[in-house]
């Protein structure tokens, strides 16, 4: 299927951003070893990105509104039609050289998520989805994992770094999930965390406490994949909650028990 006119705009705005992180990243190495550290050079290179997101994407669709992370709500004239971006999904990881980090861009119609894009430049994965038309990785059209029970799933989370909150919440999370999964991953980035379960490659993701940017892209990839993706409570506020739980239609329902379990 050719890439519809949205899905150019959007891939497009991500590959421009894409390109200035890349050459951001490659200075970030060279910055370790400096007393200060790279921390200063990452926020900028963040906001570079978003920028030009940004403003490609206020060119290409005049009067969309925009909630974005770093400058937060942009309203247009249009409040049918709001973007929802993370220029820099994985900041950790990038600011420690490790290429696990994502652009992450949705397109929200009337408060529903019709497109999706999640873009790690280091890895050159581009993700894209749009509802009722498949989800795709550089190409290729993507499908959940198909394991049906716990006991051979491989399952990913994200970790709450110091001074986010909720460590033990997590733990608990953990030490439930951990005794009924063949494994348990963290990537550093949710973005990418949605993209690679829908891919496949891991088969289902639990976390809390996340934003709308970092959910939004990967939440239509994964339905899009034929994956299944609900709130922490199983309901479908994932962005107001800040939390997701997806996976094959199994998975998560299984996911969903053992995280509810007391
Ligand atoms: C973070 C990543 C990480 C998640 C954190 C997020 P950022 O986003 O998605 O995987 O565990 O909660 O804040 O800060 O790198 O854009
Ligand atoms: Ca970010
Ligand atoms: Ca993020």
């Amino acid at each position: 299927m050719p890439p519809s006119p949205l899905m150019n705009v959007m891939t497009k705005a991500a590959r421009k951003a894409g390109r200035s992180l890349i050459r951001d990243f490659n200075e970030v190495e060279q910055l370790q070893v400096s007393v200060k550290g790279p921390a200063d050079f990452v926020s900028k290179a963040d906001k570079q990105a978003e920028k030009i997101i940004f403003e490609e994407l206020k060119h290409a669709r005049p009067g969309y509104s925009f909630l974005m992370e770093e400058a937060g709500i942009v309203e247009g004239k249009d409040k049918t039609h709001r973007w929802i971006i993370d220029p820099l999904d994985g900041t950790t990881n990038f600011l420690h050289g490790i290429p696990i980090f994502a652009i992450s861009i949705a397109l929200e119609r009337d408060g529903e998520l019709v497109a999706g894009l999640v873009f790690n430049p280091a890895m050159d994965e581009l993700f894209v989805a749009e509802k009722g038309k498949g989800a795709f990785m550089n190409d290729r059209r993507l499908r959940v994992a198909g394991r049906q029970v716990l006991d051979d799933a491989v399952v990913v989370t994200g970790i709450p770094h110091r001074g986010k909150g909720g460590q033990g919440e997590f733990l608990s999370q953990l030490g439930k999930m951990m005794i009924d999964v063949a494994g348990v991953r963290r990537t550093g980035s949710a973005a990418c965390d949605l993209a690679w379960t829908a891919a496949g490659r891991f088969d289902g993701y639990w976390e809390t406490r996340l934003q709308p940017w970092d959910l939004a892209g990967g939440i239509v990839l994964m339905r899009e994949a034929g994956g299944f993706v609900c709130d922490i409570n199983g309901k479908q506020d994932m962005l107001g909650t800040g939390s997701v739980v997806c996976g094959n239609e199994n998975i998560q329902e299984h996911m969903l028990d053992v995280l509810n379990r007391d």
